[in-house]
């Protein structure tokens, strides 16, 4: 059995090859990646595929049974046909079960919206794909917070626009294990998974860091408006806006979801706290 995985390059997709090798062995994995070279490390058969390029997914997807598509990073509309170009050719080379990365969040009213839309869309163009199809809808990552752990300690804070919302939160690692299930186990075909751990509050994530990393942040919160503005002239309009609206989306309840995380894994998803201190062994690099 041959199971490819796009965006091998990237992390997310690093994660899953990693797990799937553990489940069925290197030989049977394939990383899909736009930039190869980035992907030469994870010791397993790497083709080319740039989501913008049909004809490197027609070659790419040759003699593939299985394959997982990672979302991309355009703007969304540009997204819809990215995703696309695989589902199709995907269609075309015979493949038989196609399993998507989807996002957790809120469909309208906040600036993040389009882009779950987006994701919305791909995940109806896999379900008619014709094939064996499965779309994870992801909880946010918990690792782009610990990343940027030295900003938080020179602020004192955690600062934006959640308020007392809370989020269920996951990691890449834990996506990757329960993604391999997914690639793997057929009695999960033809379903949509909510994978993502325990709901916790700004409040609690400060907690959790000041345990782990011994040190003294607060939560502070922040409007909608006011977090906006800071985060596009800290990120530009785009990318600011994006991070603005998932924070306001947590603030209006969308990512307290019920979970499928244990369902799909056979084992319970790990407590936030649990990810935290794990990350903070791996990455004695962003030791505070
Ligand atoms: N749930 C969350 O909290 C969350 C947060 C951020 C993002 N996301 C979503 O999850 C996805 C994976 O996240 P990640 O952490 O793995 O991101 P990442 O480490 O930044 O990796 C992004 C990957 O996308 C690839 N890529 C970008 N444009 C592409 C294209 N035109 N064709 C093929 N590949 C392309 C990159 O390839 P190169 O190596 O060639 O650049 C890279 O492999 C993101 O793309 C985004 O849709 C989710």
């Amino acid at each position: 059995m041959k199971i490819a995985v796009t965006s091998a390059s990237g992390k997310l997709g690093a994660s899953i090859v990693k797990h799937l090798v553990d489940l069925i062995g290197k030989d049977n994995v394939i990383g899909i990646a736009r930039t190869p070279e980035k992907a030469k490390h994870l010791g397993v058969e790497i083709r080319k595929g740039d989501y913008n390029n049909r004809e490197d997914f027609n070659n790419a997807l040759k003699g593939v049974d299985k394959v997982l598509l990672v979302s991309g990073m355009d703007e969304p509309q540009k997204r819809i046909e990215q995703h696309r170009n695989v589902i199709e050719a995907a269609k075309q080379n015979g493949v038989q079960k196609i399993v998507y990365t989807s996002i957790i969040g809120s469909e309208t009213g906040t600036a993040f919206s389009p882009v779950v839309n987006s994701n919305r869309q791909t995940e109806e163009d896999v379900r008619n794909s014709g094939l064996h199809w499965i779309n994870g809808r992801n909880g946010i990552y918990i690792e782009p917070d610990l990343e940027y752990i030295d900003t938080y300690i020179k602020e004192g804070e955690i600062r934006n626009c959640a308020a007392d919302g809370k989020c269920g939160y996951t990691s890449r690692e834990e996506l990757g294990f329960a993604y391999a299930q997914l690639l793997y186990n057929d009695s999960l075909n033809d379903n949509t998974y909510n994978l993502l751990g325990e709901a916790i509050t700004q409040t609690q994530l400060a907690e959790y860091i000041n345990e782990v990393y011994k040190t003294d942040l607060n939560y502070t919160s922040v409007s909608v408006e006011e977090y906006k503005k800071e985060r596009q002239e800290a990120l530009g309009e785009f990318m600011g806006t994006v991070i603005a609206g998932i924070y306001e989306g947590i603030r209006n309840g969308a990512n307290v979801v019920p979970s499928d995380f244990e369902k799909v894994a056979g084992r319970p998803h790990k407590s936030t706290l649990e990810i935290i201190k794990n990350y903070h062994q791996n990455h004695p690099q962003n030791l505070a």
